[in-house]
């Protein structure tokens, strides 16, 4: 089971200027992992971050993507459908099909079939 603690370590470091890219890039990618509701401020601060490294806002838009209770970052992602970027646009293009993806049949089942292994 997941402890508290190391939670909020993770949601501390990404929010620490001080933490590097690549670590960043890593929280993100472990938030996107556990999956839980509660790391969406912090990822959507990430990601409307334009200092933050590219690779971050890469990786906080996919794990926002990851975490399927993320009905509620659909609208700021399609926000960042517009970004001048087409790798970035991209990026937040997948985040959204994923998103949509689980929630039907299909995804779900999908979904049900990762959880059994
Ligand atoms: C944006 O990211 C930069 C670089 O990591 C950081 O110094 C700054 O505090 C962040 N700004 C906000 C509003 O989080
Ligand atoms: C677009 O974003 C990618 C990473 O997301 C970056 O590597 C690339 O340099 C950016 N291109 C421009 C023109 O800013």
């Amino acid at each position: 089971m997941m402890s508290i603690i190391f939670f909020q370590h993770l949601l501390v470091g990404i929010n620490q200027a001080s933490s590097s890219a690549l670590l960043k890039h890593v929280l993100a990618y472990c938030l996107g992992q556990i999956k839980s509701s509660s790391a969406l401020p912090v990822l959507e601060s990430v990601l409307r971050n334009s200092s933050e490294d590219p690779m971050v806002r890469h990786e906080a838009a996919e794990a926002m993507g990851a975490i399927s209770a993320a009905d509620e970052s659909i609208p700021i992602l399609k926000e960042y459908l517009s970004d001048p970027n087409r790798s970035v646009r991209e990026t937040w293009e997948s985040a959204i099909a994923r998103i949509e993806w689980d929630k039907t049949e299909e995804g779900a089942r999908n979904k049900e079939a990762l959880n059994k292994h």
